[in-house]
């Protein structure tokens, strides 16, 4: 790889940044489409967050991903932000403007909402009760790709009960019934659900936390289960779905698509989906690696 001086920068934010395959990701395409350009990790604590992007068109980047924790906060940073930010309330790409201001996007609803469709064949989700895990900003977009996909009801979890209950108020005026439920009552939840999503980072590789306690055992026969964590690609909750029978879905399409949209507004031009890239990725992420 040739980098002079003319090249194009971008990068992924967050802490921790060294589980991310967004470098390996972004930086297969820039090779492959022969771009001169880089992406690089930018591990970033909370309270470095604003002077961190405010700093990135001052050093020349086209733009950032967001990710934990900080994609809330970003959202307040940013000069102006696309609908889905907006609805969302959260951003995970950023694009430098050249007169140094920052647009704040969130492509993570689509990234979710393109991974769902592989699974059910583009058939809705009309009458589906959903409990999603979490209530960060991942959680956000997954709430609204739940709506996009025809959901009914959509229960929320999450750790810290009050994060839940802000979360279903914001979505308040959407027309579907969002609730908040006590994390400790999380496995109930699952009665009369038919698809869950981890929206947490517990599961992911060398997390204090080693995954999401919940018993999977209310759920009804033939339930989707999914997880946005792709470091391992098969979570521990995603390995009892499959014993269970269930449909998962690794994060590993939604880590795709998501990263795509941001790829086309910083470099000009639309990344491919090949084999080639998801066996790449695939190789990177089989526990065998090591
Ligand atoms: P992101 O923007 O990527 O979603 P985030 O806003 O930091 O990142 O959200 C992380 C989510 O993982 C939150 O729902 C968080 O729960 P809290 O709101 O209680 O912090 C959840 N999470 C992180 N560590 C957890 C743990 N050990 N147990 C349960 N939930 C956890």
């Amino acid at each position: 790889m040739t980098i002079s001086g003319h090249a194009k920068l971008a990068g992924v934010v967050g802490w921790p940044v060294a589980h991310s395959r967004s470098p390996l990701l972004h930086n297969h395409w820039i090779s492959t489409l022969g771009l001169e350009a880089v992406y690089v990790p930018l591990a970033v604590k909370s309270e470095d967050l604003e002077a961190a992007l405010r700093a990135l068109p001052k050093l020349g980047f086209e733009g950032v991903n967001v990710t934990v924790p900080h994609k809330e906060a970003a959202l307040k940073i940013c000069d102006t932000l696309d609908s889905a930010a907006k609805r969302i309330g959260a951003v995970n790409t950023i694009v430098c403007r050249e007169d140094g201001t920052l647009e704040g996007r969130n492509t993570d609803a689509i990234g979710f909402y393109e991974s769902f469709k592989d699974v059910t064949n583009g058939d809705d989700l009309e009458g589906a009760t959903a409990v999603v895990l979490g209530a960060g900003g991942a959680a956000r977009a997954i709430v609204a790709a739940l709506i996009d996909l025809g959901c009914d009801c959509i229960r929320i979890a999450n750790r810290t009960d009050e994060r839940a209950e802000t979360l279903a108020a914001f979505f308040k005026d959407e027309k579907v019934r969002i609730e908040a439920v006590p994390w400790d009552s999380r496995d109930d939840a699952l009665d009369g659900a038919t698809i869950v999503v981890n929206t947490t980072s517990l599961g992911m590789e060398g997390d204090a936390d080693p995954q999401v306690a919940i018993d999977l055992a209310p759920l009804a026969q033939g339930s989707i289960v999914a997880d946005i964590v792709y470091t391992p690609l098969v979570t521990p909750l995603l390995a009892a779905a499959k014993e269970l029978g269930h449909t998962t879905i690794n994060g590993l399409r939604m880590l795709i698509e998501q990263a795509r949209p941001g790829f086309e507004a910083w470099f000009g031009q639309k990344p491919p989906v090949t084999k080639e890239l998801v066996e790449m990725l695939m190789t990177d992420l089989a526990p065998e690696k090591d």
